[in-house]
């Protein structure tokens, strides 16, 4: 499963390209305003750390069908081929969805809370379906069971539509997802650090250095080689 980082907080980011296995960066209007930077200072930021060949998401604001494809030209004039189209998946946002995909494609439909809004907007010629596992949770749902019928249906699709899950709490959701072989997942870096964070991991490495350290009365590493 490929992993998207869901963040506009560029250090982290930085961070998240330098250790982790990361193939993309996701962001939302919300996300963009935590930044405390104009949209596009910070996405041209986003876009210089990640390079032009890395996919970056980025979503429309427009009500209506005709503004959001302005909207959709200009994200694509701004900041480059790679860079997929966020369109909520609303009765306008079908519509531009539309028309999208058969302008210049590299479009992701997003809030997407149901199976219906899923289907619709694969239909519509959507390169990327953008599930809310944990806010779909928090409507007394379950949102990895509605994301893995998501995934089935997409299943039709023979691989043009693909699923960019997103709106995750924990990294139980996050890897339930991975186990059922989505194709990809944005996660906010916290979640993606928390991944590694395991008392037992730092205890046995610990353990490993203190029996070389109490064999050999010194601090080892494996470039010790006398
Ligand atoms: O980018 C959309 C999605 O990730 C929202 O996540 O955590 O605000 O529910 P969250």
């Amino acid at each position: 499963m490929r992993l998207i980082v869901d963040s506009a907080d560029t250090e982290k980011i930085r961070k998240m390209f330098e250790y982790y296995p990361v193939s993309g960066v996701t962001t939302n209007p919300t996300i963009l305003t935590k930044s405390g930077k104009k949209p596009y200072e910070v996405l041209r930021e986003i876009r210089g750390i990640i390079g032009p060949e890395t996919d970056l998401h980025v979503q429309t604001l427009g009500e209506d069908a005709d503004e959001i494809v302005h909207e959709a030209t200009v994200i694509k004039r701004m900041l480059g081929e790679k860079t997929f189209v966020k369109i909520p998946v609303t009765r306008e946002g079908i519509k531009a969805i539309r028309i999208c995909a058969q302008r210049f494609g590299h479009i992701t439909g997003t809030a997407v809370y149901s199976t219906a809004q899923a289907y619709l907007a694969a239909e519509a010629g959507a390169d990327y379906i953008a599930p809310y596992v944990n806010r779909i949770d928090d409507l007394s749902q379950n949102g990895v069971e509605v994301t893995k019928k998501i995934q089935n249906i997409l299943g039709q699709y023979a691989g043009k539509t693909r699923m960019l899950a997103a709106s995750f709490r924990n990294v139980h959701q996050v890897i339930e997802l991975a186990e059922y072989g989505v194709y990809s997942a944005t996660v906010d870096p916290d979640i993606i650090e928390r991944m590694l964070t395991n008392d037992s991991v730092d205890a046995a490495i610990a353990k490993f250095s203190a029996d070389m350290t109490s064999a050999y009365g010194e601090q080892m590493v494996m470039t010790h080689t006398d």
